[in-house]
């Protein structure tokens, strides 16, 4: 695939020259370049160049990094020093993200120095893909590929791919953005670079001379021919801003010409490939001063018989580009070709030629994967975090190198027919976006570890012939839609082995085991009473339970998410009249649907990119989760910009406001109880019913919405992670929460956990507690903390004198201190010490169980009660 002419095998010229000792970045360096030093530890500055080099360190999961043999490194510059190579696999992917995107022409360059790094002195010969398509092979052991590029999406795969000829390798790889008007012929081209030269220049030309920073290696006098004559100027070529080939004037300042106007200038090339067409370009300016009324007059024919240019005249110090503009010209294959730059017919003056590049074209024949499977399939690989190496550049192409657990229809563009995880260790829900991988015949998803509800989304795939999803922990019914279909013989369902899945209504959901708590048991009388009290407990527990369960699946299982209309949400919004809060992004409006039923609309404020992400997050988890205690959605839009969230609305608002003394009708302490334990239950759901765990991220009063009957609600997911997911590095940049709620371990440790959101959850408590806001500012201007002033007074043990002014005297001392008690376990400072939140659900559980009793019974326990129960040995 290379085609090489018969002066331009280009060794590189890249050993050539001398270091600097001190290196530095060029702060002008352009930043639209892309530049990567693969195989560097860090990142370097070119010498020659100045710009930097990025270390692929963080580009690329495969391959190994190597040197190159250490008698002769010092000739290489630094990026060169080292490589990295691809022993595994059949193909490796890069992957370039300009910032320009999809649609935009871009130079894309790779250099290959194989410096003996693997001691075995044999060049491997390898391939290297642009997209789906090849760009070239490589033969030699120091050598670089470059091509124009337009690509037909926002990124671009570079792939060294293992023709079993040895192991690929690559040292750096280049991207620069051109403009959109140079090197075109087609609205999407690739077209492989074969050379590029300053003819007459003395050495080799990149940036910052070229502002593109092409390579123009010397076209010198490399025969010494007799009729060839060089020159150059010393004059200032006038460069025009508005030329898009922005040819360096240095390159111009020099040429051949001949001897006299009867000699052509002849570029001659046998190639090597089967590419059938070429591109040219021929770049002049006329640097000799000429006697007025002369002018030089050049034509440019191929192979004697294809006129590229019949007449250029040049005029003095100004550039001129001339590229051919059919999409390609023929040219001679397995034979000679002849480039002639002659003299114009009557012109007296002998050609010049100042500099000229050679393409050809190379095969565009495949169009990548369709974008929507693509997407899809990249978004199942990082829900999974699938670490199967060959899961690469494109899912489909080139048929080689399909995905393991794929397979592809052979269309064009390629769509996926079958994903195959089977035993992939795969844990969590089924992804959503299986839904966009519309054209699927296969699923088979056996013998993983996935849990949640088998979504009905499944049923709509409209080509299902095999869905697998034997051996998973998959809950809820089978929907419908499948069960019909499976009836029908149209799917060849298969879902053994789900321990939790109904095949068909009703359904009983299985009695959970109740954790048992350990209680200490402080005094050693009234042991007979403790165990009767204890026995009626459980008793009374399992038997609420169970109605819970029952509540819960009717809930979960009657979960639709209807999508609405733009026009729709402005009707249910009566135009967005009643403003009930604003979110992380977006205002909340009241609105009621067709049928009369209350929701919220949370709508997505269009400027805020944040805000999208955040919109994104609660989206996706919503579609998920599914509990009592965390508000549910209704439905959504996403209609062009409009993006809105549809939740049930919650009529009693937020439990910040329910706290605040503004409000009027204070909570009393069996309500604040109760909001407790049903938080803790959603919490409890997001951090333990779900896999892998979600952390809240933002838990404070104000995202505790409370529904009619005074159940509270968890809301506000915007900022919610999936954890054992998360690199470290990015939840840095991530963190983010509510002073006053802040875990303070996590600020100092970078990232978060579960006990993160134990600690706001422990906050929360105090809050219940005392009424007041997790900061509070003093008589001197400060904010105070809420838990300095109140750990204190726990020390003493003091807790009627923390407990909410407004209810003193209707609450149970004993359950409030063993609140309190919690409160403190969450808010310990080291995370590890916080008890999980099934643990502190217990506690509460066990606190609200005291207080029913109270309320109820205490003619009964009250006295005994008081002493004899402890808090559990999790939370000390
Ligand atoms: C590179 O290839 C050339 C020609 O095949 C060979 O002479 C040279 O030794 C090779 N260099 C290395 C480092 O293998
Ligand atoms: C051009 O140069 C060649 C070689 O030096 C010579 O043979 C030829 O006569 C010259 N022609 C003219 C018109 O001067
Ligand atoms: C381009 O692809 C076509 C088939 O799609 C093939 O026949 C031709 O040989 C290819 N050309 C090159 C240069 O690879
Ligand atoms: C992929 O699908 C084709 C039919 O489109 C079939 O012939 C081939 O066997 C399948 N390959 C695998 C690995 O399942
Ligand atoms: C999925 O792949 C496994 C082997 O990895 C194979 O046993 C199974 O038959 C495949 N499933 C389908 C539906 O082809
Ligand atoms: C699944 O996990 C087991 C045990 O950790 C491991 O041996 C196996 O290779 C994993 N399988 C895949 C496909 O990742
Ligand atoms: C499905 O594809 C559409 C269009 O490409 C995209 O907007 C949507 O987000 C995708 N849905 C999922 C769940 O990935
Ligand atoms: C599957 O997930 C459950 C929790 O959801 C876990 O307890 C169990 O160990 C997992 N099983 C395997 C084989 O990984």
């Amino acid at each position: 695939m290379n085609l090489v002419s018969v002066v331009s095998l280009f060794l590189l010229g890249i050993g050539f020259g001398f270091h600097f000792q001190c290196l530095h970045a060029d702060d002008n360096a352009p930043k639209d370049f892309i530049s990567i030093d693969c195989g560097g530890v860090v990142d370097s500055v070119d010498s020659e160049s100045g710009f930097p080099y990025k270390s692929d360190t963080n580009l690329i999961n495969s391959g190994v990094i190597g040197q190159i043999s250490s008698d002769i490194a010092d000739d290489y510059r630094l990026q060169y020093r080292h490589l990295r190579s691809f022993p595994h696999g059949v193909k490796n992917c890069y992957t370039l993200r300009p910032d320009s995107g999809r649609n935009n022409n871009y130079l894309i360059r790779a250099i290959f120095v194989y410096g003996n790094y693997d001691g075995k002195n044999t060049t491997p010969v390898f391939s290297i893909y642009v997209g789906v398509n090849l760009w070239s092979t490589i033969i030699y052991n120091d050598t670089r590929t470059e091509a124009i590029y337009v690509p037909p999406t926002d990124y671009i795969d570079v792939c060294l791919v293992n023709i079993g000829n040895g192991v690929p390798y690559i040292s750096t790889l280049e991207l620069r953005p051109l403009d959109n008007s140079v090197y075109r012929t087609d609205p999407h081209q690739f077209m492989v670079l074969s050379t590029r030269r300053d003819v007459g220049g003395d050495y080799r030309l990149r940036y910052p001379q070229d502002v593109d920073d092409r390579i123009w290696a010397t076209y010198d006098d490399d025969f010494n021919l007799p009729w060839l004559k060089k020159i150059q100027t010393d004059g200032s070529i006038t460069q025009n801003s508005n030329d898009p080939y922005k040819i360096p004037a240095s390159m111009l300042k020099t040429a051949y010409g001949t001897l006299n106007s009867s000699i052509p200038f002849v570029y001659e090339w046998f190639p090597y490939d089967s590419s059938p067409t070429i591109y040219f370009c021929f770049h002049f300016a006329e640097i000799e001063k000429l006697s007025s009324g002369t002018i030089r007059e050049i034509s440019i024919v191929l192979n004697d018989i294809y006129t590229i240019a019949p007449s250029v005249i040049l005029q003095y110090l100004v550039p001129r580009t001339i590229c051919t503009t059919s999409a390609g010209i023929p040219i001679n294959l397995n034979e000679e070709n002849y480039l002639r730059i002659s003299a114009a017919s009557g012109s007296k003056l002998p050609p010049i030629i100042n500099g000229f590049e050679v393409f050809y074209f190379a095969n565009l024949s495949y169009s990548p994967t369709f974008s929507q499977d693509v997407n899809a399939v990249m978004d199942i690989k990082n829900t999974f975090k699938l670490l199967n190496s060959d899961w690469q550049g494109d899912p489909c192409l080139p048929e080689f190198s399909i995905w393991s657990g794929l397979n592809c229809s052979h269309r064009n563009p390629p769509r996926i027919i079958s994903l195959n995880l089977s035993r992939s260790n795969l844990t969590g829900g089924i992804p959503f976006s299986i839904m966009n991988l519309t054209q699927l015949e296969t699923l088979d998803l056996s013998y993983n570890n996935l849990s949640g509800l088998l979504p009905e989304f499944l049923a709509q795939l409209p080509l299902l012939k095999i869905l697998d999803l034997t051996g998973n922990n998959l809950g809820g019914t089978v929907p419908e839609g499948l069960l019909v279909k499976s009836k029908d013989r149209v799917l060849d369902l298969r879902v053994d082995d789900n321990p939790e899945l109904c095949l068909s209504p009703p359904c009983k959901k299985k009695k959970k085991k109740v954790p048992v708590l350990p209680i200490i048991i402080a005094v050693v009388g009234g042991v007979i009473l403790i165990i009767a009290l204890v026995l009626l407990l459980i008793y009374k527990r399992s038997k609420k339970k169970n109605s819970e369960n029952s509540r819960e699946e009717k809930i979960s299982l009657k979960q639709k998410h209807r999508e609405y209309s733009y026009s729709e949400v402005v009707s249910i919004t009566n135009n967005f009249r009643d403003i009930i809060g604003e979110g992380g992004f977006g205002k909340v409006y009241k609105g009621v649907l067709k049928d009369k039923t209350l929701v919220a609309v949370k709508l997505l404020s269009s400027t805020s990119k944040q805000g999208y992400r955040e919109f994104q997050t609660e989206a996706e988890l919503l579609m998920i989760v599914h509990h009592r205690n965390l508000v549910s959605l209704v439905g959504y839009c996403d209609e062009g910009n409009t993006k809105a969230l549809i939740y049930e609305y919650m009529v009693n608002g937020n439990l910040r406001q329910r706290l605040s003394e503004a409000n009027a009708d204070v909570l009393s302490w069996n309500e604040r109880l109760q909001i407790a334990v049903d938080a803790a239950h959603g919490l409890d759901y997001l951090h333990n019913g779900c896999k892998p765990t979600i952390i809240h991220r933002d838990l404070k009063p104000a995202n505790i919405l409370l529904d009619d009957m005074m159940q509270a609600k968890i809301a506000d997911f915007g900022l919610s992670r999936t954890f054992q997911v998360e690199n470290q590095s990015e939840m840095l940049t991530r963190l983010a929460g509510t002073p006053g709620y802040f875990d303070p371990e996590s600020q100092t440790l970078g990232h978060l956990t579960k006990k993160s959101d134990v600690y706001s959850f422990g906050i929360i408590l105090f809050e219940l507690i005392t009424g007041s806001t997790a900061i509070t500012r003093s008589y001197n201007g400060n904010n105070v903390h809420l838990l300095d002033w109140v750990a204190p007074i726990m020390k003493k043990g003091k807790i009627e004198d923390v407990v909410d002014v407004r209810i003193k005297g209707e609450y149970n001392h004993n359950s409030a201190r063993r609140m309190a008690e919690v409160g403190m376990a969450c808010t310990k400072p080291n995370g590890d010490q916080r008890p999980d939140i099934s643990v502190v659900l217990e506690e509460l559980k066990e606190c609200l169980a005291v207080e029913m009793r109270t309320l109820s019974e205490s003619y009964e326990f009250s006295s005994t009660i008081s002493a004899e129960f402890n808090v559990g040995p999790n939370l000390r």
